[in-house]
């Protein structure tokens, strides 16, 4: 069975009420009904639930950008699972903003994984390497400890499972990983999920690419055999260039 490609777009902590309205408009006009692909918006928590309502009927999809493992209680600021059933379809899990910014651990990465996969959401499982520990050859490495951890309750993985692989030096920096350092990671860690749940989870589970996407470069990271999509930041906050990038993914995983 062929991987039904996916394409997020992580809107981070961008766009005010009535500009990611304007957005979800937008890219509902543009994308809605796109064969063979599957298309994520992640807009910020206070915009979910109008972006689900916006989206009802069509073929896009809603994510949030992070959760809490708790299913309730004192914990300020924060977003629990549950509260995320019913109003969004993917929640992604241990970005590298929450990892090196809000410093999220492995552990913590493993309490939400498990939170989201038991009440039935699909996560996007964000993995990547800093600038360092490639140039210390160290992304494999890195690659394996990060699933590991995260998969350490995980018993099986559902249908569509996603993982992202996002290096760090790529983020927001325009530097794109090439296609070939892209592929060549995102195969480690189909081979990473391979040795833990065995060969038909590994062939089924999507591996998106995440770091500097844009309209021009997608399609050629698109082609990549272990790239089953992307994880757009900046360029997804374009309507343009967000509806290009899957209309790229799309045609080039469709031919
Ligand atoms: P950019 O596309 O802005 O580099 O961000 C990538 C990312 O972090 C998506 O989650």
């Amino acid at each position: 069975m062929p991987r039904r490609p996916i394409v997020a777009g992580n809107w981070k902590m961008h766009l005010n009420r009535s500009a990611a309205a304007e957005l979800v408009s937008a890219l509902r006009g543009g994308l809605d009904g796109l064969a063979g692909i599957d298309v994520v918006l992640c807009p910020p928590a206070p915009w979910l639930a109008e972006t689900a309502d916006h989206l009802r009927g069509s073929s896009l999809e809603v994510g949030a950008q992070n959760v809490y493992w708790e299913p309730h209680g004192a914990f300020t600021g924060e977003v629990s699972a549950a509260m995320l059933t019913g109003l969004v379809d993917y929640v992604i899990i241990g970005h590298s903003e929450r990892r090196h910014v809000f410093g999220e651990t492995d552990e913590d990465t493993a309490k939400k994984l498990d939170a989201v996969l038991g009440l039935g959401m699909q996560p996007i499982l964000a993995v990547g390497e800093l600038r360092e520990e490639r140039e210390a050859g160290q992304t494999p490495a890195i690659l394996e400890r990060q699933l590991r951890a995260a998969f350490a309750n995980v018993d099986r993985l559902p249908e569509g499972f996603v993982v992202a692989y996002e290096p760090v030096w790529a983020i927001g920096t325009g530097l794109t990983a090439t296609p070939e350092i892209a592929q060549q990671a995102c195969a480690h860690v189909r081979r990473i999920v391979a040795e833990r749940f065995g060969d038909g989870p590994a062939e089924a589970c999507r591996v998106q690419y995440g770091g500097s996407v844009n309209a021009e470069n997608a399609a050629a990271l698109a082609a990549q055999s272990d790239i089953d999509g992307l994880l757009v930041g900046g360029a997804s906050l374009n309507a343009e260039a967000f509806t290009a990038i899957c209309r790229a993914v799309a045609a080039t995983k469709g031919s």
